[in-house]
């Protein structure tokens, strides 16, 4: 039996391809605009990074991670996000000694055994941005205007950002306590995860998909109501800043992260056409977690967008430019003789940056001009064996039909100067 790729991946062949460079390059574009460098980083890390960043009780921590032991004994974890691989950077290659704040991003394959499905997969692709280094509100809310102003430019509707404020340790430990009395007397009818929650995560209770859960947890106090009074402040002017630049936005209290490591600002995109599995964004600021992984006290914010479900959403709402690579020229040369000039001719072109292509199958002229046709060329090349002998070669345009003679010796600066301006 044929070997087949494993559940979950996929692959990528020609045509969407291009959907994906044409994606991958209106980031970098966002991101030169914004300020913001690549960063790469490995696609393996120690296991423990992502134990200790993304949290022990985390679905991604406690069942999704791709862990193996390396030759030398060594526990590793294909990397399920990127945050704690940035963040272990910014210790590790000392980026905080830089000037401050540092603003990177990142894209990449990254890994979770989930169960998947329509738009969730094992392997997927993110694009994500960290700003370390920098507290103020302005930062997240420009962080949530450059994914707002990356969807602008794609031309993606029917987006709504959801934000929530999760507080900081020091409110978030009201918040817990008042949850816990909340649901006390009602903590058997949770889910057996819920009822796990309860002691060591409450937070994550109010996120729970399964409907007894959502019921017993309405009307439970949200992080919003515990908030003190600088994570208050802080919250109302990254609400305010987002007004001002027009992100359509909705304060979501029930809005909780499934990574651990969130203070204050948390948000999501959504996108209702793409089904179920309809954030194409999350992200948040991590204040706690430069310093969880062993550096110094170091503010964090950023998010990540998952590129599958992006292009899901560009191709259901039919946003995608045409990006097939257009061809200039294609040269038909007709026996042995005429094969060796024409292929030299055509390199000379190619080096000028001239699109011309040659068969490769030994096809009739027929078939050959057939092809140029299918293929867009703008002008077809002749070269037979009499053309050869006469030193010329037939030049066809392929949208009048007129064709012209063109001496050998003039033919690279002739189609040269056509292909500048475009006939
Ligand atoms: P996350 O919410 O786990 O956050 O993932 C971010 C985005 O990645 C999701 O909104 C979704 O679009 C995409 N995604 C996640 N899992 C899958 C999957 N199995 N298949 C397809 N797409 C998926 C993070 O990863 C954080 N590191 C984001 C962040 C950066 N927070 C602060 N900085």
């Amino acid at each position: 039996m044929a070997i087949q790729r494993p559940k979950g991946t996929q692959d990528l062949l020609p045509g969407t391809v291009e959907q994906w460079q044409y994606l991958e390059e209106t980031i970098r574009r966002v991101c030169r605009d914004y300020g913001y460098e690549e960063i790469r980083t490995p696609i393996f890390e120690a296991t423990e990074l992502f134990q200790r960043g993304v949290g022990q009780t985390t679905d991604i921590v406690k069942k999704e991670m791709y862990t193996f032991l390396d030759k030398g004994d060594r526990s590793m974890t294909l990397r399920p996000e990127g945050t704690a691989s940035v963040c272990r950077a910014y210790v590790e290659d000392k980026l905080y000694g830089q000037s401050q704040p540092v603003k990177l991003y990142y894209t990449g394959p990254m890994f979770r055994y989930e169960r998947p499905q329509s738009g969730r997969f094992r392997q997927f692709h993110q694009f994500g941005v960290e700003v370390l280094g920098a507290d103020q509100p302005i930062v997240d809310a420009e962080v949530i205007c450059l994914v707002w102003d990356l969807y602008q430019r794609l031309g993606l509707r029917g987006l709504e950002v959801h934000l929530n404020s999760v507080g900081c340790p020091t409110c978030r430990a009201a918040h817990r306590e008042q949850l816990q009395r909340f649901l006390t007397t009602r903590k058997s009818e949770l889910c057996q995860d819920c009822q796990e929650r309860y002691e060591r995560n409450p937070l994550r209770i109010l996120d729970c998909k399964n409907p007894n859960c959502q019921a017993v947890t309405e009307g439970a106090p949200t992080t919003l109501d515990t908030l003190c009074d600088d994570c208050r402040s802080h919250f109302e002017k990254v609400l305010s800043l987002l007004s001002g630049a027009g992100v359509a936005y909705r304060v979501d209290p029930r809005l909780v992260r499934g990574l651990d490591y969130y203070t204050k600002t948390a948000f999501e995109v959504m996108v209702e056409e793409i089904g179920a599995q309809s954030a194409i964004c999350g992200g948040g600021r991590y204040d706690g977690l430069v310093e969880e992984i062993g550096g110094p006290a170091t503010p964090g914010i950023g998010f990540a967008m998952g590129l599958e479900r992006v292009l899901a959403a560009l191709q259901v709402q039919g946003k995608f430019p045409d990006t097939k690579p257009k061809l200039f020229a294609m040269l038909i040369a007709l026996g042995d003789k005429a094969q060796n000039e024409g292929f030299a001719i055509m390199n000379a072109l190619r080096g000028k940056g001239v699109p011309v292509r040659m068969d490769l199958l030994g096809r009739s002229l027929k078939a050959q001009l057939k092809a140029a046709d299918r293929e867009g060329a703008e002008l077809a090349l002749i070269l037979g064996e009499e053309e050869l002998e006469r030193q010329v070669l037939l030049l066809r345009d392929l949208n009048s039909g007129e064709q012209t003679e063109v001496p050998l010796s003039k033919v690279i600066e002739v189609i040269y100067m056509k292909h500048q301006r475009g006939v």
